[in-house]
């Protein structure tokens, strides 16, 4: 799978730094293939992180993600998902890799700047939850 998925998130998007993430994902190899921008409902937003619908920050979460613009893009390389995991960072940028997205330019382990698939499955779901079919391929 050389293709994945990464939102930047409201916190970034608000904060003027779609440029400066974007350019470090280009830096790192990726290429990026689609990309656009959307205040997601609760509806979707929900749906996208269902996983999650069960933990003590779903809400919260659903509530941030929510709050603004964000620009979900489909960035393609070779091992696109755990390339883009290793350019990201922890969860919590307190314990992110120094360099990383999420050390750089996240505010809390919540508003942490950024998504990344967490698998190849995942990564199809996420994509084709965002993007058409003409989109990807063109
Ligand atoms: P993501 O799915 O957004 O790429 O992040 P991740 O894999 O690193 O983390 P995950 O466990 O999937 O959590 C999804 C997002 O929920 C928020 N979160 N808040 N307050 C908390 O303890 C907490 N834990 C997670 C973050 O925005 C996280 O990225
Ligand atoms: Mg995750």
């Amino acid at each position: 799978m050389n293709q994945t998925l990464a939102i930047i998130k409201p916190d970034a998007t608000a904060g003027g730094k779609a440029g400066l993430i974007l350019a470090q994902l280009e830096s790192a190899g990726f290429t990026l293939r689609a990309a656009r921008m959307l205040t997601m409902t609760r509806a979707q937003a929900g749906s996208f992180y269902a996983v999650h619908r069960e933990r003590p920050f779903y809400d919260s979460l659903v509530a941030f993600m929510t709050s603004g613009p964000c620009i979900p893009m489909v960035l393609e390389g070779s091992a696109a998902v755990p390339r883009l995991r290793e350019v990201i960072g922890a969860t919590d940028p307190a314990e992110a890799a120094e360099g990383t997205v999420r050390r750089l330019h996240a505010e809390s382990k919540e508003r942490n700047a950024i998504h990344g698939s967490d698998s190849d499955e995942n990564a199809r779901r996420e994509i084709a939850f965002f993007f058409s079919g003409a989109e990807r391929l063109g």
